[in-house]
C-alpha cells in the first residue's frame, strides 16, 4: 500500500478499502456477525463479498438471514454466500450457530464479531447474564471459542500466509463511561441470574451465584457443579441496575479479550513464527443512520446523553464527527483485510487509538482476569444447561 493513501484513510469508505486490499480479501472465508440490512455487519459483508471473499452472515433471527442472504447473493454467485441464524442471548443458539459452521468444514480466515444491542433497561437472559453483557461480550467470546479450531486452521492455511483475524466491534463509550479502574471483576463473578431453577441444586429452587459460597469457588477457580450449588431461593444479583453501565463495561471487556487472545495465541518461543490467529478491537465511529440509533426513541438517547453528559470525557462523544454506514464499516475492513495491523490493539479511524480506558494500560492483568472470569460464566451456565438436558431426557424417557 503506498503512503500516499495512509494519511487519508480515515476519510475512505469500506469498499475502497476493500479494494485496496482486494488481493487479501479474494480466496477468504470470513464470518461476520448481526448483518441485518442496514447495519454495520451487513456493509462490511457486502464489501468482502463484493471483493471475493466467501462470506457467512449471522443474524439474530431467520427472517433476517434470509434478507441479508438473498441481497448478499443478488450481485455474487450463490455459493460464495451462507446464512446462519445467530441470536447471542441464548448459549443454545451460539452453540447451534457455531455447529453449523464447523459443519462447513472449512478454515475460517477471518471472524468479525460485530452484533451487539444496546439497551436502556437492564435485561437478563436466558442464560441469566445482563443482557448486552452477553450479546457484546461474552456470547461473542464463547462463540468464538468455540470456532477457534478453525481459525487456527485458517491462519495456518491461508494462501497468503497470513494469521486469521478476529475483529470484534468495541465502541468509544469504553473511554467516555466505564470507571477508571475498569472492570470491577467483584461485580462480575456475581452478575448472574440463577439460571437452573429445577434442575440443578437440590431442585427446590435456582442455585444462586451471589451467595458467598458459590462466588467463592468460582473465584478459587474450583468446578462449579450445579449439583453443588446452594439453592436459597431465586433472587436477583444481576449488579448494577446503570443499562449504559453494562454496554460500556461490555465493550472495554471487548478490548480486554482482543489484547488477551492476541496474547495467548502467541508463540513468543518462536518469534519468527507469524501466530495463528489474531485478534483486534474496533471503535467504528458514530454513525446514526445504523438500526441501532433508527431504533432508538427520544427519550432513551436523551437518557443516554444525559448520562455521558455528566462524564469528564463526555466531549469525546458529544463533539465525534458522525459517520455514514460506508465510512463507518472502514475500519473494520482495515482490521480485516491489512497486513501491517497490530494484535491486540485498539483501532479507530484505520489507525490505532489511545482513547481507551485506563486499564488497558494500566493493569497488565485485567485480560487474563477478565478471561478467567469469563470461563467461570460460561462453565457455570453449561453446568446448568446440561442439568436441563439431562432432565428433559429423564423426564421423556
Ligand atoms: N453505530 C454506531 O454509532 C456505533 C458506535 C460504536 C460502536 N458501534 C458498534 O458497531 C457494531 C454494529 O452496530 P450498528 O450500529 O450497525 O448497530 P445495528 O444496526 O443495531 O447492528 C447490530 C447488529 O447486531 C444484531 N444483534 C442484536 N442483538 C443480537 C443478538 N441477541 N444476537 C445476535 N445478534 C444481535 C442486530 O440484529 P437485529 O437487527 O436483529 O437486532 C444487528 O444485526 C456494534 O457492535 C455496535 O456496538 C456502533
Amino acid at each position: 500500500m503506498g503512503g500516499g493513501i495512509t494519511s487519508t484513510l480515515e476519510d475512505l469508505e469500506a469498499d475502497i478499502i476493500a479494494q485496496c486490499w482486494a488481493r487479501s480479501c479474494a480466496q477468504k472465508f470470513i464470518v461476520i456477525t448481526g448483518c441485518s440490512i442496514g447495519g454495520l455487519g451487513f456493509e462490511t459483508a457486502r464489501v468482502l463479498a463484493k471483493y471475493g471473499a466467501e462470506v457467512v452472515v449471522c443474524c439474530r433471527t431467520q427472517e433476517a438471514c434470509d434478507l441479508a442472504v438473498e441481497e448478499l447473493r443478488s450481485f455474487v454467485a450463490p455459493h460464495m454466500i451462507h446464512g446462519f441464524v445467530l441470536n447471542l442471548a441464548s448459549f443454545r443458539s451460539i452453540q447451534q450457530c457455531a455447529e453449523s459452521i464447523l459443519a462447513l468444514n472449512r478454515p475460517i480466515h477471518i471472524l468479525i464479531n460485530n452484533a451487539a444491542t444496546k439497551e436502556v433497561s437492564v435485561q437478563v437472559t436466558e442464560d441469566g447474564f445482563e443482557l448486552q453483557w452477553q450479546v457484546n461480550y461474552l456470547g461473542p467470546f464463547y462463540f468464538t471459542n468455540l470456532l477457534l479450531p478453525m481459525l487456527v486452521q485458517g491462519g495456518m492455511t491461508s494462501h497468503d500466509g497470513r494469521s486469521a483475524r478476529v475483529v470484534n466491534l468495541s465502541s468509544i463509550m469504553q473511554y467516555v463511561y466505564c470507571s477508571d479502574k475498569g472492570l470491577n471483576f467483584e461485580h462480575l463473578l456475581q452478575a448472574v441470574e440463577p439460571t437452573c431453577d429445577s434442575n440443578c441444586g437440590s431442585g427446590s429452587g435456582g442455585s444462586d451465584i451471589n451467595d458467598e459460597d458459590t462466588t467463592q469457588r468460582i473465584r478459587s477457580g474450583s468446578s462449579l457443579s450445579p449439583s453443588a450449588s446452594s439453592s436459597k431461593g431465586k433472587r436477583s444479583s444481576i449488579g448494577s441496575k446503570n443499562a449504559l453501565r453494562w454496554y460500556a463495561d461490555s465493550k472495554l471487556a471487548v478490548i480486554l479479550w482482543s489484547k488477551e487472545l492476541s496474547r495467548l495465541m502467541n508463540n513468543s518461543d518462536e518469534p519468527d513464527n507469524a501466530p495463528p490467529v489474531i485478534a483486534m478491537s474496533v471503535h467504528p465511529g458514530i454513525s446514526p443512520s445504523t438500526n441501532a440509533y433508527r431504533s432508538m426513541t427520544y427519550t432513551a438517547l436523551a437518557q443516554t446523553v444525559g448520562l455521558v453528559m455528566v462524564k469528564i470525557r463526555s466531549t469525546v462523544f458529544l463533539t465525534e464527527k458522525h459517520k455514514s454506514i460506508p465510512l463507518a464499516a472502514a475500519t473494520t475492513v482495515y482490521c480485516a483485510l491489512n497486513g501491517r495491523v497490530v494484535a491486540g490493539e485498539y483501532y479507530a479511524d484505520c489507525k490505532i487509538s489511545d482513547l481507551v480506558n485506563d486499564s488497558v494500560k494500566n493493569d497488565p492483568e485485567a485480560g487474563k482476569k477478565l478471561w478467567e472470569v469469563s470461563m467461570q460464566q460460561i462453565d457455570y451456565r453449561l453446568q446448568c444447561i446440561m442439568a436441563e438436558d439431562l432432565a428433559l431426557r429423564q423426564g421423556t424417557s
